[in-house]
């Protein structure tokens, strides 16, 4: 039987390794369960598996348990199910691009991946693991998943979950990350959960309906938030961005916002455009920011009674009258402006400006000038020249919509 099978296998594949049942492959082709079935006595597919373009109907790729190539299904419009129960590892990409018949996954012994890749896999409707606890990288784009269960990482590098218009929830044990974390365009009410997380490198959010990070202490880089649907955000055991930014622009349910323990902001500070906001509150603790502070919204309190150092700008607008606000924040303003000198950039605090909602920009249009020391400069015209954000985060943004939209 089990002879029956490897002798197809080593016929298919060209090459061979009878007795250690590892098939030496450079690449293998799969054109129909035939070819499926030829490498079903192999344990160790040394090499890659690329399922070809005509691959149709149901496949299954039972028999070997390690893949350490890459797995890959591109342009395919036939493949309806797609069924393993030996795989364990894969140890270069998964990846599925334009897969558009496929509406089932079944790997039930997956566990560990180099990297995983799926994007317009567009009607994929049911995806099991083993569960996968290890994979450096996970891409799931435009894809017709309700659940990510299966995927159960406690540390990932990057993560990106975008486009999704099915996914109402994603609760995950990860407990780092190491480069980003991007959420953003799936279903109209997703609801993501990190209990378990601890610090993250770079994260952007973006029209989730409730995001929970509970246990969240260090934020290395950055973390933006756009066009979420919540009105609470807390991030109650953050301490500090170490060379980020915070960023929350249109968020226009989010009328709590706090930080009860942050105390420092590696980069720069900007609340745009959240206009239920009306208490900018959210900072108690917060007292150095290495970059500068923007603030624009419909506030008709802002405080910041810790701040000590602010490398950059500090700029506030509001649709609404906080002059006795202005009147407190004012002795942070540089000497030259009047006040204490923390602010080393330019300072203003201007109420009623009716149109303070609609500037959303980080400001500074040079993109050469994203250091993070432009100081005070010599020509700032409206306060927000001098702003300094982190701009690499602002561009991985860009770069995940286009992506996305491909
Ligand atoms: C997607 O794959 C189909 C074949 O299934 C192909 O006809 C189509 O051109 C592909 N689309 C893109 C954008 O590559
Ligand atoms: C992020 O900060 C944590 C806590 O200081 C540290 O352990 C971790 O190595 C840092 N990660 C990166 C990617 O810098
Ligand atoms: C999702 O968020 C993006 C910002 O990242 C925004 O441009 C878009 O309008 C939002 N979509 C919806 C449906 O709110
Ligand atoms: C999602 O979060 C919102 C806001 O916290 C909550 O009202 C809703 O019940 C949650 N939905 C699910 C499915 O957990
Ligand atoms: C928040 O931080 C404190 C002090 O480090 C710790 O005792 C507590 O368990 C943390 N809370 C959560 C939910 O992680
Ligand atoms: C994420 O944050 C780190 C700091 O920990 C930074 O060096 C890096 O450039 C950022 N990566 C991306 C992809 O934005
Ligand atoms: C704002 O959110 C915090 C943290 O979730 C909560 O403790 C507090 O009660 C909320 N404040 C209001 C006014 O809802
Ligand atoms: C706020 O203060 C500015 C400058 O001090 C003043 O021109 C303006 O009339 C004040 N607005 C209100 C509503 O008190
Ligand atoms: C501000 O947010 C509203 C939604 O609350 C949106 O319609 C508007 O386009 C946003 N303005 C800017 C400049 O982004």
């Amino acid at each position: 039987m089990l002879v029956k099978r490897v002798i197809p296998a080593l016929a298919a594949i060209g090459s061979a390794a009878a007795q250690s049942r590892t098939c030496t492959v450079s690449t293998t082709t799969i054109h129909s369960q035939a070819d499926a079935t030829g490498l079903s006595g192999c344990r160790t597919v040394s090499g890659s598996i690329v399922l070809a373009e005509d691959a149709a109907g149901a496949i299954s790729l039972s028999g070997p348990e390690e893949i350490t190539g890459d797995l890959q299904i591109l342009n395919n419009g036939a493949l309806e199910t797609l069924q393993s129960s030996s795989l364990e590892t894969i140890g270069g990409e998964f990846k599925m691009n334009n897969v558009t018949k496929l509406i089932s996954l079944d790997f039930s012994e997956l566990e560990s991946v180099g990297s995983l890749s799926w994007t317009s896999v567009t009607n994929l409707q049911t995806a099991t693991f083993g569960p996968l606890t290890k994979a450096d990288q996970v891409i799931i784009s435009d894809t017709f998943l309700n659940t990510l269960e299966g995927i159960d990482l406690s540390t990932v590098r990057l993560l990106d979950i975008n486009n999704n218009r099915l996914l109402s929830t994603f609760t995950s044990k990860l407990g780092s990350l190491s480069e980003n974390l991007n959420i953003q365009a799936n279903g109209l009410s997703l609801n993501v959960s990190l209990p378990n997380l601890i610090w993250i490198a770079n994260m952007t959010i973006a029209n989730v309906t409730d995001f929970q990070v509970p246990s969240l202490e260090i934020v290395n880089g950055s973390a933006r938030f756009d066009s979420n649907y919540f009105s609470t955000f807390s991030a109650p055991n953050l301490t500090e961005t170490s060379s980020g930014d915070i960023s929350f622009v249109g968020n226009s349910n989010l009328d709590n916002l706090t930080f009860p323990v942050l105390t420092k902001i590696g980069g720069g500070l900007l609340i745009a455009n959240n206009t239920a906001l009306e208490k900018m509150t959210a900072f108690p603790e917060l007292e150095s920011v290495g970059g500068a502070v923007k603030l624009r919204g419909s506030f008709k309190e802002v405080a910041f009674p810790k701040l000590d150092i602010v490398e950059g700008a500090f700029d506030v607008a509001s649709t609404e009258d906080i002059n006795s606000s202005c009147d407190t924040l004012g002795k942070l303003a540089p000497s030259s402006q009047g006040g204490e000198g923390k602010v080393k950039g330019t300072y203003a605090c201007t109420s009623k400006v009716a149109d303070a909602n609609d500037d959303t920009s980080s400001g500074g249009s040079s993109s050469g000038g994203s250091g993070s020391d432009s100081s005070d400069g010599g020509n700032n015209d409206n306060g927000a020249a001098g702003l300094v954000l982190n701009t690499a985060l602002f561009g991985l943004v860009a770069v995940a919509a286009v992506a996305s939209a491909l």
